[in-house]
């Protein structure tokens, strides 16, 4: 099979869908790897480790577009690219179509595969592809919103741990999954007081046992949101539906009613946001202002920590991206319902029962 790897066009993206260790891989396994040049720059890898191990460095994307039979990406095709895909092509990378309309017409009139990363799930129904930008995104999450309540960023001019004699600040999680324990787990290591809520009461039961005293477990209904949102400093949007669009937890009219300076980061933006405010964001131009609460809503967060990123991501991706070279897409898909999962569109048709029901006039 010919598989390229495009570099990322989105802006401020600077991540890579390949480790040299993967095209050394993919080659031994047969596979011919198109690699565009300068396109793991960004996280530190350059062209002539690639070529060392076997990759063929071209000098454009539509080279890739045009002779590979599968690609990988990270992050979802841009307008350009989506115009050079072919019925015959599979695609592999992050889509989140539930939070795109265009994205989502555009790649289905293509004809194109579409094998996203993030509805691709383990046995266990965990979401391994997922889960490592999950990790990272949450720890952002607290790094950048804690900045975001410094002054100079219209924030409320707060420390977020606070320091002896000055109270810390009031951060709360809404979903407690990976994004959302590994944010409560930072916030809670600067010392600040964590509420941390969730509507999976197993799952509350489990971060109870293993979070520190300073994070709280409280369960998510829509009172409980309105009253620790107006007390928070910080909010953080952790919630995730699988492939449909993100529940709309915290409206405009509670917005308006949170503390001036408060922090908004909506780490769910890539599937809408779970605030009725929020917006996507880059990270050249990161915050916006609503009711003189700072939003903060990159729908690409770890592509500013590119190095890591990659790494994280790729040691996640190569064992499916590997699978789906050698068995091509309908065996892979005939592997498990998790696998299944991942095929989001084939044929001119939605093949996820979740993002069909994002789209519901939308051929399935
Ligand atoms: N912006 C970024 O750069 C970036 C990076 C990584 C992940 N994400 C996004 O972050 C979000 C969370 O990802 P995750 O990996 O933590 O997902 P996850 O599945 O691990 O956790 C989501 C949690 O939300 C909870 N939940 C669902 N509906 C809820 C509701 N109505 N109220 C309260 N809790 C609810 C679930 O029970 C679950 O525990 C996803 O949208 C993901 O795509 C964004």
């Amino acid at each position: 099979m010919i598989i390229g790897v495009p570099k990322e066009i989105k802006k401020d993206e600077y991540r890579v869908a390949l480790l040299p260790v993967g095209a050394n891989l993919l080659t031994s396994d047969g596979h011919t790897v198109l690699f565009e040049r300068g396109a793991a720059l960004g996280s530190g890898f350059d062209d002539e480790t690639y070529a060392e191990v076997g990759a063929e460095i071209v000098e454009s994307a539509e080279e890739i577009y045009r002779r590979a039979d599968l690609v990988a990406k990270v992050k979802e095709p841009q307008p350009s690219e989506i115009e050079q895909l072919r019925p015959d092509q599979t695609l592999f990378c992050y889509f989140h179509f539930a939070a795109s309309r265009p994205l989502t017409v555009g790649c289905l009139k293509s004809g194109s595969t579409a094998v996203a990363y993030e509805t691709l799930a383990d046995p266990r129904g965990r979401l391994p592809l997922l889960t490592p930008m999950s990790e990272i995104a949450g720890r952002m999450s607290i790094q950048e919103g804690a900045k975001c309540l410094e002054r100079p960023m219209m924030g409320r001019g707060l420390l977020l741990g606070g320091v002896p004699g000055v109270a810390p600040g009031e951060v709360l999680v809404l979903g407690g999954g990976v994004v959302g324990t590994h944010a409560a787990r930072m916030a809670a290591g600067l010392a600040a007081h964590v509420t941390i809520m969730d509507i999976n009461l197993d799952r509350l039961r489990y971060l109870h046992e293993v979070m520190p005293a300073n994070v709280t477990t409280i369960y998510c209904d829509p009172h409980t949101v309105e009253e620790y949102a107006m007390e928070a400093d910080l909010v953080i949007g952790a919630v995730l539906i699988p492939g449909d669009r993100a529940p709309r937890l915290i409206s405009r009219a509670l917005v308006s009613r949170m503390k001036p300076g408060s922090v908004i980061v909506d780490v769910s933006i890539d599937q809408g946001g779970c605030a009725e405010t929020s917006r996507p964001t880059t990270h050249s131009d990161p915050i916006y202002l609503v009711d003189g609460v700072v939003h903060y809503a990159v729908a690409n967060i770890p592509g500013a920590v590119s190095r890591t990123s990659s790494v994280a991501l790729c040691n996640a991706t190569l064992p499916y991206l590997r699978e789906l070279a050698s068995k091509g897409v309908d065996a892979f898909a005939a592997t498990d319902a998790g696998h299944a999962a991942a095929i989001n569109m084939r044929n001119f048709r939605l093949t996820n029962a979740a993002v069909a029901h994002a789209f519901p006039d939308l051929p399935t």
